[in-house]
């Protein structure tokens, strides 16, 4: 499964990156406006400056909800950097841009994903990635774990190349779903990210491996 770090934060990024399992990074207009990015300039330079931390997808979405609009903005969104991917809703005009922006060769993720119908929509129209929202359907008693699955076998039965992008994931325990379910990709913050790390078996027995050295070595 790849990681993807949630996050407009460029020492965040950094910090993904340094531990050298980074894939992507996603960000959504909640996380640029997080880290005070206004304008559609500051923006994009901000998307470009992710692309230059990070050598892998990054995902970039449209303000726009009009068709219209949407072509436009992803476009010049998709010049910026061959790593963009166009992030686009789940709406009618969206599945339409999503249909336009695959013709064209432009990567795209599909967002906002709450049902196996909008994920059934999502690669019909050829995203190259779907996000269900796990966290939110969590949020709100629903089970986002489940769907994630349930997208993820529905794609394997009918042959979708579109990736499973596992979105709004809130802890460590979320990832290691992910894994049981099969989701190509989970977009984390950092500290869903470092939690995989801790085990209490493993502080115990370098404490003692060290323990052991400087007993013979001083
Ligand atoms: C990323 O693609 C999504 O926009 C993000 O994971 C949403 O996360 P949230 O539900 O924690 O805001």
């Amino acid at each position: 499964m790849k990681f993807f770090i949630d996050t407009a934060n460029l020492s965040q990024i950094r910090e993904a990156n340094e531990m050298g399992v980074l894939d992507g990074v996603t960000t959504n207009p909640s996380l640029m406006a997080k880290e005070g990015i206004k304008g559609v300039e500051n923006c994009k330079k901000h998307y470009v400056d992710i692309c230059n931390i990070v050598d892998g997808d990054v995902s970039a979405e449209v303000i726009s909800t009009d068709y219209e609009g949407m072509i436009k903005e992803g476009e010049e969104l998709a010049k910026l950097h061959s790593n963009i991917v166009v992030k686009v809703p789940c709406i009618a005009d969206g599945i339409k841009a999503i249909k336009y922006f695959t013709g064209k060769g432009i990567r795209t993720n599909c967002t906002l994903v709450f049902s196996p119908g909008q994920a059934l929509l999502a690669a019909k129209a050829g995203a190259t990635y779907v996000s269900p929202f796990v966290g939110r359907l969590d949020d709100i008693t629903s089970d986002g774990i489940e769907l994630v699955g349930k997208i993820v076998d529905m794609y394997s039965f009918y042959g979708f190349q579109t990736q499973v992008l596992a979105a709004s994931i809130r802890t460590t325990q979320h990832i290691i779903q992910c894994i049981e379910v099969g989701a190509d990709v989970a977009t984390c913050p950092l500290s869903a990210i470092k939690g995989l790390l801790n085990h209490p078996l493993t502080d115990i027995g370098l404490a003692k491996f060290m323990e052991d050295y400087k007993k013979v070595n001083g």
